[in-house]
């Protein structure tokens, strides 16, 4: 190699050192930045900050752990099989394109990556107004909408629909209120609460609803697999069943769901109906007997939605559903035989967005044998159950811990 050439290399290959050196040091005072930066604002200036830091020295390992922290933080990874969820995808296109009109004001509770907002804007609508309360998810959405030519018929607005205000966020009251904000138990992330508030001051008198109406069905399941996934029984020949308190209320993923096989017992019974055109936040409570048609096994009692999203057009989490959502099945303290014909009562209560179920067992008063109180058996408030817990029934006589009833005779089944 000629001498000339061989300096200019090396002197290359220092420079190029010092430069990766200097933007490494760059990078550490970006990520030092950032770990000094308040998340009040979602995140935004954190996230900016780690991806400077990341375009200076890529493999920056604390960047990269900070990043990722970060969005597991603001962004749950849930938004990721639903948006891989076909079945869900298709129901809204379908719900969106029956009921959007052109012309239409369109307000979408919950932007996500964009995917319902979009529909509404292929649909007709005149202007989408899609609210996201995570900065971060908006932000990332306003991109999504941008590389679809959607910009100029969306606009993303980086709030809690709660904050929303007509005629400074959205101009008008809203035709149509689209939202998908139901969890796998429907009132979880508090759809009543923000429709309500949505259908009542961000929307016109008779403006339509996507989803119209939902519904919180229960039926009894059998499932050696789901108990044995949730309550084994032991481990090395040791016996677990004083831990298995905590294990109450089985929320199953969908890979969990496909191989625990639960299978119906008897047919579905609706525990509540809520409608999401005019939504009300009152308390609800019924009493209800889960009908056995097979024989075999009680497990639990599976507890999943309907939701109506047009006439026609539905989504569900029940047993024959393929999708995204979890599914949640109240685990019986002891199972039990089931027969056709047989029976198990339950009282399920639920508030603004928590739900719980309770079984019933039937029991005799010997001090008056015509009345029959009901003994609260086992009780679940989704992560939560209280043993012994004896609450009052609308049509029952009650019994209370002071005068517990003299003899369990026999469950209802
Ligand atoms: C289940 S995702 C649905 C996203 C999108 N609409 C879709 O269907 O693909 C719900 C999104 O709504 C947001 N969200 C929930 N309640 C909200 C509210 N009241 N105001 C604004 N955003 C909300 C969540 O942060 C989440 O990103």
């Amino acid at each position: 190699m000629p001498k000339d050439f061989a300096l200019t290399f090396h002197d290359d290959d220092h420079l190029h050192q010092e430069r990766e050196h200097q933007q490494a040091q760059d990078a550490d005072r970006l990520v030092q930045l950032a770990k000094l930066e308040p998340l009040s604002d979602g995140g935004l200036r954190t996230s900016k900050l780690l991806l400077e830091a990341l375009s200076k020295a890529p493999h920056h390992h604390e960047a990269k752990v900070l990043l990722d922290r970060l969005y597991q933080l603001f962004v749950p990874r849930w938004h990721f099989p639903m948006l891989a969820d076909r079945v869900r995808n298709r129901a809204y296109a379908a719900a969106i394109a029956a009921k959007v009109r052109p012309g239409d004001v369109v307000l979408d509770i919950g932007c996500g990556a964009g995917l319902t907002a979009m529909l509404a804007a292929r649909a007709g609508a005149e202007h989408v107004y899609t609210c996201e309360q995570h900065p971060l998810i908006a932000q990332a959405a306003a991109r999504v909408i941008e590389e679809n030519g959607l910009a100029d018929r969306i606009t993303v607005i980086p709030k809690l629909s709660r904050n929303l205000i007509v005629g400074v966020d959205l101009p008008e009251p809203a035709d149509v209120v689209i939202s998908e904000i139901v969890d796998t138990m429907l009132l979880g992330e508090g759809a009543l609460a923000t429709l309500k508030h949505a259908m009542e001051t961000l929307a016109k008198p008779d403006a339509r609803a996507i989803p119209e109406r939902g519904r919180l069905m229960a039926r009894l399941v059998e499932s050696d697999k789901l108990l044995n996934l949730w309550r084994p029984q032991e481990a090395e020949g040791f016996d677990l069943s004083a831990f298995h308190h905590f294990a109450t209320v089985a929320r199953i993923t969908p890979n969990d769901f496909a191989a625990c096989g639960l299978r119906s017992l008897g047919p579905a019974k609706d525990l509540f109906g809520f409608d999401f055109t005019s939504p009300e936040i009152l308390a609800g409570r019924t009493t209800e007997q889960l009908d056995c048609s097979d024989a075999g096994t009680m497990h639990a009692v599976f507890v999943y939605f309907e939701l109506d999203l047009a006439p026609g057009i539905q989504v569900t989490n029940g047993l024959q559903s393929d999708g995204h959502w979890g599914r949640t099945a109240f685990l019986l303290n002891q199972p039990r035989s089931a027969e056709p014909g047989g029976t198990l009562t339950i009282t399920a209560h639920h508030d603004t967005s928590e739900l719980s179920v309770s079984v019933h067992a039937a029991v005799d008063c010997t001090d008056d044998a015509h009345q029959r109180a009901i003994l609260m058996e086992q009780v679940w408030v989704l992560g939560t159950r209280c043993d012994d817990t004896f609450l009052p029934s609308s049509t029952s006589h009650y019994a209370k811990p002071g005068n517990a009833p003299a003899k369990v005779v026999e469950f209802q089944i």
